[in-house]
């Protein structure tokens, strides 16, 4: 019995001593063969980087504590980075640009004695550090994130900065009273910092083309007046020039009508006179005066065109 469990012992000892051995420098990895070669080793001694060629799904089985950093920077093929195992990280860890990750996993992580950096990975929607307790840099998570779960945070010594897209901040805010963030804190979920300055170009641009909209339709407007107007006038103009060219069309336009002469009434309004003079020559003539009223006087018309003023309608309107 005994002896069976000091083999144990000894056999865990030699693994982990071997494992130590084995892995001593820094390793890039660019395919999960490349993972899978790391399979024995319990700790990285140097850092560990994901290479920017890589693709797929990385993920370092076995390996529980990296010495150095652990970064991802630029492999925008890389879908799933997962190291299931690891439990602490003596560098930083950094893991921006992976434009197709959508699953980051390294849910026994419990401390990184440097930053977190977490940015830029725009397919990265949920992010969960299931055991992290602490950091000892800056913790940043930047990006679409729909939700971000730090369930074991007890102390960031840096600076903590969330951004987030859809996510909600309030179980993060409530870790503020526990003075969690020992070196600031900001987050902001629903984008309202972040989008603020979208959102102030996007009404920016909103007022410039609402008012470059109304200038254009004011424009059209004007135009369209100014058009018919011209029209108007053209017409106007065609109808009073076009006569003398087109004679033999000359009795049907209506400006050749007798209007003065047949419809005396319409051309040169008059007030009723009351009744007509008995007799009219090209004299003045008098109203056959009546015993009580005053003499009125009348002149006579002739048909012909007004020249001067000594020739007036009687009623000038
Ligand atoms: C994995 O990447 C290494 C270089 O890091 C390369 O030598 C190897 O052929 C690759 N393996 C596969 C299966 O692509
Ligand atoms: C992880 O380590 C164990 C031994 O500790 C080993 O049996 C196993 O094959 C390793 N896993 C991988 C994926 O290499
Ligand atoms: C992420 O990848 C890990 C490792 O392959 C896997 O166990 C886990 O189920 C994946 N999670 C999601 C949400 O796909």
């Amino acid at each position: 019995m005994l002896c069976s469990y000091l083999f144990v012992l000894a056999t865990a000892w030699q693994t982990v001593f071997a494992d130590s051995d084995s892995c001593s420098s820094s390793a890039t990895i660019s395919n999960q063969t490349d993972a899978d070669a790391l399979g024995d080793c319990d700790t990285i001694d140097g850092s560990l980087t994901i290479s920017s060629s890589a693709t797929g799904s990385i993920i370092l089985y076995n390996i529980t504590e990296v010495k150095g950093s652990f970064t991802a920077s630029g492999a925008s093929a890389v879908t799933t980075l997962a190291a299931p195992a690891l439990e602490s990280i003596n560098g930083g860890l950094t893991i921006e640009n992976l434009d197709s990750l959508t699953n980051l996993t390294m849910n026994s992580l419990k401390t990184v004695s440097s930053d977190i950096t977490v940015t830029g990975n725009s397919d990265l929607t949920k992010l969960e550090f299931d055991d992290l307790k602490e950091v000892k840099g800056q913790l940043t998570l930047t990006g679409s994130f729909s939700s971000i779960s730090l369930p074991s945070l007890h102390k960031v010594d840096g600076q903590t900065t969330i951004r987030g897209k859809s996510m909600s901040c309030t179980v993060l805010n409530e870790l503020k009273s526990e003075n969690v963030y020992q070196g600031g804190y900001s987050c902001s979920g629903s984008g309202s910092s972040s989008l603020s300055t979208g959102a102030k170009a996007g009404i920016a641009v909103g007022v410039i083309l609402g008012v470059l909209l109304i200038m254009v339709i004011v424009w059209l407007l004007y135009r369209r007046a100014r058009r018919s107007r011209r029209q108007h006038l053209n017409e106007q103009t065609a109808a009073a020039s076009a006569p003398p060219m087109v004679e033999k069309q000359l009795p049907v336009q209506p400006e050749y009508q007798p209007v003065p002469i047949f419809e005396p009434a319409k051309a040169l309004p008059r007030k009723p006179l009351g009744s007509p003079p008995a007799q009219l020559d090209s004299r003045s003539i008098h109203e056959a005066a009546y015993p009580a009223s005053p003499v009125r006087e009348f002149y006579e018309l002739d048909a012909g065109p007004i020249h001067s003023t000594h020739q007036r309608p009687l009623n000038p309107e």
